[in-house]
C-alpha cells in the first residue's frame, strides 16, 4: 500500500471485528511511528496499549459510569470552543449529518445518538486501544507533533491491514483511565485510538472535506 491509498482508505472506523491484533503488529507500527518529526526532536508522546484484561477491566469500569448518565470528569482540556465559528460550526453539522443520514438515525432520535456516543467506550468493538498522553507542561506547538504521530500511527495501521478511530471521547473519563493504567501524575490524558480490523458488512459515510480552494491558496504570482 502506498502512501495515497494509506491516507485516502484511512477513516474513522466504528465497527471492528474481535479478531486480536498480534502485538508484534503494533510494535512495527509503533516503533515505525517513532520517526515523527517533532520540534526539537522531543517527543512529547507517551503511549499506553491495552488488549486484553486490561482493555476489559477499563471497558467495564466505563460502563458502569456511562450506564449511570454520568457526565464524566472535571475536563482537562477543551475539545471544541464554547462557540464554534463559521465555517468550522458548518463542517461540524454537514459531518454529523452524513454519519447519521448512513446509518439511518433521525438527528432528533436522542437516544439512538446517546448508544452511538456510548460506543466510543467499547472501542467500537476494536481489541485493541492506544491511549495517548502529553506532559502538562507542554504547549500547543507539542500537541501538534502529538496528533502528528497519531496520524502516522493510523496511516502505518492501514499499511499492515488494520483500520483505527481516533477519539477524543476518552478524555471524558480520564479519572478511570487512570486507575486502569496508572500513569504519572505531570501526564494528560488527550485520548485514545481504537484498533481493530474493520466489520465490512458495517453501514459507513465517508465524510466528505472541503474543496481544495476552500483550504489552500496559492500564491505563485499568475493571480489564478
Ligand atoms: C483528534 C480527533 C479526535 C476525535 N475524537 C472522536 C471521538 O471521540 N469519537 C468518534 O467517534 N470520532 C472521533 N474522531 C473522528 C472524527 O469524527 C473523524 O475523523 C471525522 O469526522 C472525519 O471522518 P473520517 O476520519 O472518517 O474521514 C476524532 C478525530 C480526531 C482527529
Amino acid at each position: 500500500m502506498d502512501v495515497y491509498q494509506a491516507v485516502t482508505t484511512r477513516r474513522a472506523v466504528r465497527e471492528f471485528t474481535d479478531e486480536p491484533v498480534p502485538r508484534a503488529t503494533l510494535e512495527r507500527v509503533l516503533s515505525a511511528a517513532a520517526r515523527t518529526p517533532s520540534g526539537a526532536n522531543i517527543q512529547p508522546w507517551t503511549v499506553y496499549v491495552l488488549t486484553d484484561a486490561p482493555l476489559a477491566e477499563l471497558k467495564k469500569r466505563i460502563a458502569e459510569r456511562t450506564e449511570a448518565d454520568d457526565p464524566g470528569d472535571e475536563r482537562e482540556y477543551p475539545m471544541y470552543p464554547p462557540e464554534l465559528a463559521s465555517p468550522y460550526r458548518e463542517r461540524r453539522s454537514a459531518a454529523a449529518a452524513q454519519r447519521f443520514d448512513a446509518l439511518g438515525i433521525r438527528r432528533e432520535d436522542a437516544r439512538k445518538r446517546a448508544e452511538i456516543i456510548a460506543a466510543n467506550w467499547q472501542c467500537f468493538g476494536a481489541p485493541a486501544l492506544l491511549l495517548s498522553y502529553i506532559h502538562r507542561d507542554l504547549g500547543s506547538a507539542q500537541w501538534v507533533d502529538l496528533g502528528m504521530y497519531l496520524q502516522t500511527v493510523m496511516l502505518l495501521l492501514r499499511s499492515e491491514g488494520l483500520h483505527s478511530c481516533p477519539q477524543m471521547a476518552w478524555s471524558v473519563y480520564h479519572r478511570t483511565v487512570a486507575e486502569v493504567v496508572s500513569p504519572p501524575e505531570e501526564l494528560l490524558l488527550f485520548g485514545g485510538l481504537s484498533v481493530g480490523f474493520e466489520d465490512t458488512s458495517a453501514k459507513f459515510a465517508r465524510i466528505d472535506r472541503a474543496p481544495l480552494a476552500e483550504t489552500v491558496t496559492f500564491l505563485d504570482g499568475t493571480g489564478s
